[in-house]
């Protein structure tokens, strides 16, 4: 009995000492097996407290439960130390890695035309208070004509040959103006927004032509709008746009979701006397434009004897290729790095 007595001291002190010399979870864990491990030294004692007397159980049984807490509670106090040890380690080699510092050679990417170009639209419309709005490009055949007054045996459905889709009333949207109804039925006037997205024309490809290419659609809608509204705010976006004075004009064109429907031009931004981008003509053709037509308005629960409006629709591919010099549509749709690099 006075050598369990003694063994289970012993036991305690060579713990304390083999934790000293411990450095990592690895060599605590194995230390943990030696000691407290099910066939550990602690547990190694049971067989002997069994042979003793009642009386020396007695008095040996709590030192060595004992021994079994103090040697867990010395464990895990290391093990909390050692773990926060290690998580100082990892910050201090995370320090060192400076995410800003500069590397040679690195290929450098640019936004896409499309991008750069929304981006400028969308800044010159904010800043005269415009908001943006999107809707989907597979639209219904309600939104895309016979709410903006093109019914069924319209002849205007033959300017904008459709991709029909598989389900019945259902077309990839043929231009932006289907937004206009959406918006009128979601919000209340007055209105001020503009929707750049992609649309989609079963034509075939050329050099000018793509059967999907972007439009950006305007659309004001408030008391007293009138056309010279529209014609200012035309001018003072193409010339904000071109970083250039221009001059713009406008003739009939015939829209069938606008009454009057006008198309402007603005004269060339790259030459006086007539040039290949103007055709020689000093003009170039730019944007369909109108003054709301009340079957548009009605469609979308606008109440025509309180308000008026303007919509204009651009091709914002054309503008991206007349102000960039761009003269194949192809080359802007497809990933042509070489290309897109000059941008
Ligand atoms: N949606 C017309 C088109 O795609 C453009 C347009 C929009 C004309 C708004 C007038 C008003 O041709």
């Amino acid at each position: 009995m006075k050598t369990l007595k003694t063994e289970i001291q012993t036991i305690q002190e060579s713990f304390k000492k083999a934790l000293e010399s411990v450095y990592s979870l690895d060599e605590l864990e194995s230390i943990r097996v030696t000691y407290l491990g099910r066939k550990g030294t602690i547990a190694n004692l049971m067989p002997h407290l069994a042979q003793l007397s009642l009386e020396d159980k007695r008095e040996l049984g709590p030192l060595i439960n004992e021994l079994k807490m103090v040697t867990e509670k010395l464990f895990n106090e290391k093990k909390e130390d050692l773990f926060d040890k290690s998580l100082e380690e990892q910050e201090a080699s995370f320090k060192d890695f400076d995410v800003t510092a500069y590397k040679p050679n690195q290929p450098e990417g640019s936004l896409h035309l499309y991008t750069q170009a929304t981006q400028d639209i969308i800044s010159i419309f904010s800043s005269m208070g415009y908001s943006v709005e999107d809707g989907p490009e597979v639209e219904t055949e309600f939104y895309n004509f016979e709410a903006l007054n093109i019914p069924g045996d319209h002849p205007a459905r033959d300017m904008q040959d459709t991709f029909w889709t598989t389900l019945p009333n259902t077309l990839l949207r043929t231009h932006t103006s289907p937004v206009q109804i959406r918006t009128m039925q979601q919000q209340t006037p007055p209105l001020k927004v503009i929707v750049p997205g992609r649309v989609y024309r079963h034509e075939a490809t050329d050099a000018s032509h793509d059967f999907q290419f972007h439009q950006f659609e305007g659309m004001v809608i408030d008391k007293d709008i009138s056309l010279s509204h529209m014609i200012a705010t035309m001018k003072h976006f193409l010339e904000t746009f071109f970083k250039k004075e221009l001059k713009v004009r406008a003739r009939p064109g015939y829209f069938p979701f606008v009454e009057p429907g006008i198309e402007i031009d603005m004269s060339c931004p790259f030459c006086k006397d007539g040039c290949s981008t103007c055709k020689k003509t000093k003009w170039i053709e730019m944007v369909g434009a109108g003054l709301i037509h009340p079957h548009v308005l009605t469609s979308g629960g606008i109440d025509t004897k309180i308000y008026t409006g303007f919509a204009f629709g651009f091709g914002l591919t054309r503008l991206i290729m007349i102000k960039y010099g761009i003269s194949d549509i192809r080359l802007l749709h497809t990933a042509h790095v070489e290309f897109l690099k000059q941008f």
